[in-house]
């Protein structure tokens, strides 16, 4: 999707959900019963609304008119959210902390599940979904809570380091970096040798996608923020931590980028990709579908590698991203949501999405298909490196709360407001006391 900023809604949102509670307080009150019949004026008859963000690629609509030119007995009426995935899920929980949401299926990205399933929003699908095991295991393992399934993966996504092949073998470098260290001394090299605005550019905004950023620097150091194990115990004060947020510094004190990607989300990056304006870029897959597209990019895409992150000290580690099917519990259209959301899964229909939007696809037997993996490069490097590498962030039923205290840290750290130090310590007490009153609200 594409990310628009923020604006000045990043205050009240904080305050909004920290007067919401800890998402687990909701649950006892808004059981599907609870919701079922407060329709508010859904979609007509058998018709069904399914919400997602705005889609630059045009494949989302095509499919959506191929879908509703069949007979299914019923249309879907795509209702368009924002592209921020912060304000976006904001929207969905103020729907269901009223008590209603109109909207049947949800597209929706891979981290809310626990807080949606948590507080009953969403259904199980279990029953349903009975061909789990042809899709990938990590987007799958995120939409499992408790003993349910709450989502279909649609496709999935991993954070990747984009570059310039033509100028680094100018500059004399053969291969892309392997380290963060090499990343600023062949960034730094090549933007002087040609003169560029940009060595390196990210998604250093105080946002999701500076979460997604900041924790991969953590990763990719050794460190991590709650235990994978035991996500009640907050880790993140640690040497590694500390030493990951400071490379993450060094990329603006040592000049391979700037101030500017303070405020930068996807949009903003990959718009100085494609410019022509950076050497290197870390975005997610479907950057390589706008390079084949004249109106969208300067540059072609045969003179772009993509590779996996730097290391520095830690295993290479992405973060797992991805897009998912998620259906309102309070619905009284289950099996038409369910209709929908099979034949937007279905082989056919995950292949376009590959092709013609870069989108990695989330059943295993696609990345055996010679036309994907001929032309999508990223498809071909993505399944090493959401296999191998990609890693979910924290998980949780209180991730919005998690998220928004990490995304504030991060974006301190790296402008230099807070020593990585004091980040990582802040974090830690802020995080250990979020999860405690989560604790004491569950009971
Ligand atoms: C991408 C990812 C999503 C992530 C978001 C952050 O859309 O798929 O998981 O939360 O970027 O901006």
């Amino acid at each position: 999707m594409r990310r628009a900023t923020n604006g000045g809604a990043r205050f009240s949102r904080k305050h909004f959900l920290r007067m919401g509670g800890t998402g687990l307080a909701g649950a006892a009150l808004l059981g599907s019963g609870a919701l079922a019949g407060c329709g508010g004026g859904g979609a007509e008859g058998d018709d069904i609304v399914f919400s997602w963000g705005p889609d630059d690629t045009g494949v989302l609509p095509d499919l959506i008119k191929t879908f509703n030119n069949q007979s299914n007995g019923f249309k879907v009426r795509y209702r368009e959210m924002p592209s921020d995935t912060g304000e976006y899920f904001d929207q969905l929980r103020t729907q269901f902390q009223a008590g209603a949401s109109d909207i049947d299926v949800i597209g929706g990205d891979v981290i809310w599940p626990a807080q949606f399933a948590g507080n009953g929003y969403i259904a199980d699908l279990s029953d349903r979904f009975t061909d789990s095991d042809q899709f990938l295991p990590g987007p799958m393992e995120a939409m499992r809570f408790e003993d349910g399934i709450f989502g279909v993966p649609w496709y999935t996504d991993a954070g990747l380091l984009y570059y310039r092949k033509d100028l680094l073998e100018k500059a004399g470098f053969s291969d892309p970096p392997e380290t963060w260290e090499e990343l600023i001394e062949q960034a730094t090299k090549t933007q002087q040798d040609e003169g560029l605005p940009f060595g390196f550019v990210f998604q250093g905004g105080e946002y999701e996608g500076g979460v997604c950023n900041g924790l991969e620097y953590i990763w990719t150091h050794g460190g991590d923020v709650l235990d994978p194990n035991d996500p009640s115990r907050v880790i993140v004060e640690s040497p590694e931590s500390v030493a990951g947020l400071t490379t993450q510094r060094a990329m603006i004190e040592d000049r391979a980028t700037t101030q500017a990607v303070l405020q930068y989300q996807e949009d903003e990056s990959h718009g100085t990709f494609v410019r022509g304006d950076s050497v290197f870029l870390r975005n997610w897959p479907y950057v390589y579908a706008l390079l084949s597209n004249p109106e969208e990019s300067q540059i072609k895409p045969d003179q772009v590698g993509v590779a996996s992150l730097p290391v520095q000290g830690g295993q290479s580690a992405s973060a797992l991203g991805g897009w998912n099917f998620f259906v309102n519990a309070a619905s009284e259209k289950q099996d038409q949501a369910w209709e929908f959301i099979r034949w937007m899964t279905e082989p056919a229909q995950l292949k376009k999405n590959a092709l013609e939007g870069s989108r990695l696809p989330v059943r295993r037997a696609l990345y055996e298909d010679q036309e994907i993996l001929d032309n999508v490069p990223v498809a071909r490097l993505g399944k090493d490196v959401i296999i191998q590498n990609s890693r979910p962030r924290p998980v949780s039923p209180i991730y919005s709360d998690v998220s928004l205290e990490m995304a504030e840290k991060f974006n301190a750290s790296l402008s230099g407001d807070m020593s990585p130090e004091s980040a990582v310590a802040t974090l830690q007490e802020d995080l250990s006391s979020l999860v405690r009153q989560a604790e004491e609200a569950a009971g």
